[in-house]
C-alpha cells in the first residue's frame, strides 16, 4: 500500500512515499534558516515558505521513491509520463497540532491532489506521526522491530511533551503532559538568555558535552512529588533567566558551558523522573521516543540506563532526519489508520485543528 503523505505543521515543508512502514522517499524543505534570525518560528514567513515550496517537494517525492518505474512497463512508462501518481494508492496530511496557516497549506494541496487523481484521503494526528516515527523502515525493511504492545511513549518537541500508553495501534492514553512549556521549547529559551539562536536544543546539548555534562548548578527539579503526573518547565526556565542575569558578564562567560549542562541535566532529570513513574504506575518497561529532543545523545544514553534498571527495552527513531517533522512518519502512522479503515469522509469537511490532541 504506498502513500504519499504531507506534513506543513510547522517550519519544515515535507512529502514522502511509504510502502508499509518502509520509506520510498523523503523530501524535507527545512525553513529553520529563515525563521533563525526571529529567534522562533514565524507564522506568517513559515505559510509563504510552505506555499513557495511544497509543489516541488511533492513531485520530488513522487520522483524519487521510484515507485512509478516499478509498476508500469516501459511503453507504459512513456505514455504515462507526466503521471506519475498513478503508483500511490492513498493520500496523507496531517491536520494538527500545529500552526493553524501552515497547516492549511498541506491540508489544501492533499485535497486538491486527492480530488484530482481520485484518491482517499487519510487525515493524520502530527504527534501520532512522533509515536510511529521508531517504526519506521528503510526500503529494505531495516530496523525490524516487530509491534510488542503495549510502549510507554515519551513525546518530546518543541511544542509537546508528553507520556503517552499505547496500547495497540492507534489506541493511546495519555499519562503526562506538560503544564506550561515543552522540554523543547525550555531548552530553546535557554539557548537564547545565553545568546545562541533557534533551536537550541543542538547548541546546549554540545555544549554540556564539552564539561561532561556536570552539573555544576544544580537548578530546581519541578514536580517531583508522586502525586504531581505532568511536566512543568517554567520555573525551571524563570530561576535560570534570574540566575544568568545577576552573574556579572565576565564569570557568565566563563560558565556558559557549565550553564547549559546544568540546565539541561534539569531537563533531563525531569524526563526521566516522569518516564520511571510512568513505567512503575504501568508495569510496562518497553519505552519508545519521539520528537526531536529524541535527537539528544546524552538523554539516550540516561534513558537507556533506565529502562535497563527495570529490565525494559527503549526505541529511538532509527535515522536521525526522524527525530524532527518529517513526512515519513506520518505515512506509515497513516498506514494503520488506513488499514482500519479511517478515511476521510467527505474532504470539504476536513479543516486543521491547531490544537489536536491524541
Ligand atoms: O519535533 P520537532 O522537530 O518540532 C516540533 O514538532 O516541535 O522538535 C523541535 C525541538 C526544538 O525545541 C529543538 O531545540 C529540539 O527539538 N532539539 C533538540 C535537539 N535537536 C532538536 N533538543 C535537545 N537536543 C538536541 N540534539
Ligand atoms: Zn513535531
Amino acid at each position: 500500500m504506498k502513500i504519499l503523505s504531507i506534513d506543513t505543521s510547522c517550519d519544515e515543508t515535507s512529502a514522502a512515499v511509504t510502502d508499509g512502514r518502509r520509506v520510498l522517499s523523503n523530501v524535507l524543505y527545512s525553513q529553520v534558516l529563515i525563521h533563525a534570525k526571529w529567534g522562533g518560528v514565524v507564522p506568517s514567513i513559515a505559510k509563504r515558505a510552505h506555499e513557495e515550496r511544497i509543489d516541488w517537494v511533492i513531485s520530488e517525492a513522487v520522483r524519487r521513491s521510484g515507485s512509478f518505474a516499478e509498476l508500469f512497463s516501459r511503453d507504459q512508462l512513456a505514455s504515462r509520463k507526466n503521471d506519475r501518481m498513478d503508483s500511490i494508492d492513498y493520500i496523507a496530511v496531517t491536520y494538527g497540532p500545529g500552526l493553524a496557516i501552515a497547516l492549511e497549506v498541506g491540508i489544501k494541496k492533499a485535497k486538491e491532489l486527492a480530488e484530482r487523481y481520485n484518491k482517499k484521503l487519510i487525515a493524520v494526528n502530527h504527534m501520532e506521526g512522533h509515536i510511529y516515527s521508531s517504526f519506521v523502515q528503510s526500503k529494505n525493511g531495516r530496523p525490524e522491530r516487530p509491534f510488542e504492545f503495549p510502549y510507554i511513549v515519551l513525546l518530546i518537541s518543541g511544542a509537546h511533551t508528553e507520556l503517552v500508553l499505547w496500547k495497540n495501534h492507534l489506541e493511546y492514553e495519555i499519562l503526562s503532559e506538560t503544564v506550561d512549556d515543552a522540554a523543547g521549547e525550555a531548552l530553546d529559551k535557554a539557548a537564547r538568555i545565553l545568546g545562541f539562536g533557534y533551536p537550541g536544543g543542538p547548541v546546549m546539548e554540545s555544549l554540556a558535552k564539552e564539561v561532561d555534562n556536570e552539573d555544576k548548578y544544580k537548578f530546581p527539579r519541578p514536580m517531583r512529588r508522586h502525586d504531581q503526573p505532568n511536566f512543568s518547565f517554567s520555573g525551571l526556565k524563570t530561576s535560570f533567566l534570574y540566575y544568568v542575569k545577576q552573574m556579572p558578564e565576565e564569570e557568565k562567560a566563563k560558565n556558559l558551558k557549565y550553564l547549559a549542562s546544568s540546565f539541561q541535566e534539569a531537563i533531563v532529570d525531569s524526563l526521566l523522573f516522569k518516564t520511571e513513574q510512568a513505567i512503575k504506575q504501568t508495569g510496562v518497561s518497553w519505552v519508545v521516543v519521539g520528537g526531536g529532543v529524541a535527537a539528544n545523545l546524552y538523554l539516550r544514553h540516561r534513558l537507556r540506563a533506565l529502562v535497563k534498571k527495570h529490565k525494559g527495552s527503549v526505541y529511538f527513531p532509527p535515522f536521525k532526519y526522524l527525530t524532527g517533522d518529517n513526512a515519513t512518519m506520518i505515512g506509515v502512522a497513516a498506514h494503520y489508520k488506513a488499514l482500519s479503515g479511517l478515511f476521510v469522509e467527505d474532504f470539504s469537511k476536513l479543516d486543521r485543528v491547531p490544537r489536536l490532541s491524541l
